[in-house]
């Protein structure tokens, strides 16, 4: 599979924490032993990285972003010090060479790395599309498959209660219509066993998410599609997409109340700005209250065909700036302490100006783990380890990720 991708224009990063750029690669013929083939090794070369090689090995996996935004993740990847290789097996500026001798090298699309299984996705896509073409046709729906869809969904998501998530992990770069459902889902699950919901509620809540926005459906491509300006008139008609749905839903069998509040309330907002009924406060369903955040969330960090993808980071500010109004501040609450801000691999500034490496999170608190200073706040590398538990020195802080421009790289952007 030609991609004719040239290895200048990639950048590479782990987590969200840029590395570099790199102009060339070594490849090193894997070695045979007895039958076996192992298999080939790449060692970027030149590659512009400000902090020792040897704590980057804590994050197995590598990121590679082309010009065009593609996602490439290596599984695995070893950064090798390139003095102690031999038996050389050539030099490459070409990025195909890694597709054609790396077959573990795999574009990131959805669900490889999301809690929920690609099975349960897939399983999930089917019936969102399928109920879809029900609307379409102007059926009620039938909801038994999603019903089932979001039953699966709850008992993966129950299998790892403790898990701290990666925020990376939900990424997904596919058909932003069916997987920003799945999304949701997923968000509002693991914000449900945090808040120790029983499973008829998470069943629920899960079929509520699945199908938030399936109101949209009657609302026309052209509005929905539209990248200018909405006129006063289909802003209206945009907004009455929970009440459409609601609408769909009361016509189909099977779905409780609760996930059709979820439906009707997700645009609601905490302090009464929302629609379709600027309900406030409590008398937003809870459920519809965890959709909302998740909802925000996902549509903020998903590539549009009229917005490139925020950090996550970034919406993560926009939803704590959103607590007390937008949003119900107990449920961002338990959402920041859900999610992994900052994964172990990640580079971060500090409060006084030092840039340090995430080593390990604290399940307590996620904006405190466990680092390494590399560079100091008077920008001089540090070669030795030190090691600090942000949950013992509550003077200092992470400011957020890292500046590239401080690691003395010239990335365009990340
Ligand atoms: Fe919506």
């Amino acid at each position: 599979m030609k991609q004719n991708i040239k290895l200048v224009d990639v950048t590479i990063f782990t987590g969200y924490s840029y590395i570099g750029l790199c102009k060339e690669f070594v490849w090193i013929p894997g070695d045979r032993i007895g039958s076996k083939q192992m298999p080939s090794r790449f060692i970027f070369r030149g590659l512009h990285c400000e902090y020792d090689v040897e704590a980057l090995m804590i994050r197995k996996d590598l990121y590679l972003r082309t010009k065009e935004g593609k996602e490439y993740v290596i599984n695995d990847f070893q950064i090798t010090d390139i003095n102690d290789v031999e038996n050389v097996g050539g030099v490459a500026r070409n990025f195909d060479l890694l597709f054609e001798k790396f077959p573990e090298m795999k574009s990131v699309t959805a669900g490889e790395k999301v809690i929920v299984s690609k099975k349960t996705q897939v399983f999930a896509f089917k019936a969102v599309s399928d109920m879809i073409n029900q609307v379409r046709v102007g059926h009620g729906i039938d909801a038994k498959q999603t019903i089932e869809v979001s039953h699966t969904m709850v008992e993966e998501v129950l299998q790892a209660p403790d898990a701290i998530m990666n925020l990376m992990d939900i990424k997904s770069f596919d058909d932003y219509t069916f997987t920003h459902n799945v999304n949701v889902a997923t968000i509002s699950l693991l914000i449900g066993v945090a808040m120790g919901f029983s499973r008829e509620e998470m069943d629920d809540l899960g079929t509520g998410c699945l199908l938030h926005d399936i109101g949209k459906l009657k609302i026309p491509l052209s509005i929905l599609n539209k990248e200018g300006k909405l006129t006063d008139q289909e802003f209206a008609e945009m907004r009455a997409h929970p009440t459409y749905g609601y609408d769909i839903l009361a016509k189909s069998k099977g779905i409780s109340e609760r996930a059709k509040m979820v439906v009707v309330q997700h645009h609601e907002k905490f302090e009464g700005s929302g629609y379709p009924r600027k309900l406030k406060g409590t008398e937003i369903s809870l459920f519809g209250r965890i959709c909302a955040v998740a909802d925000v969330y996902d549509a903020l960090t998903t590539d549009r065909p009229y917005r490139v993808a925020m950090p996550p980071y970034e919406a993560m500010k926009i939803l704590t700036a959103g607590m007390d109004n937008h949003f119900d501040p107990k449920i961002v609450g338990v959402f920041i302490r859900k999610f992994s801000l900052y994964p172990a691999g990640s580079l971060v500034e500090l409060n006084d100006g030092s840039i340090a490496l995430v080593l390990k999170n604290n399940p307590v608190s996620v904006v405190r783990p466990v680092i390494k200073i590399v560079i100091d706040s008077s920008g001089r590398k540090l070669k030795e380890r030190i090691e600090i538990n942000l949950l013992e020195y509550k003077e200092l802080f992470i400011k957020g990720p890292a500046d590239p421009s401080r690691m003395n790289v010239t990335a365009s952007s990340i």
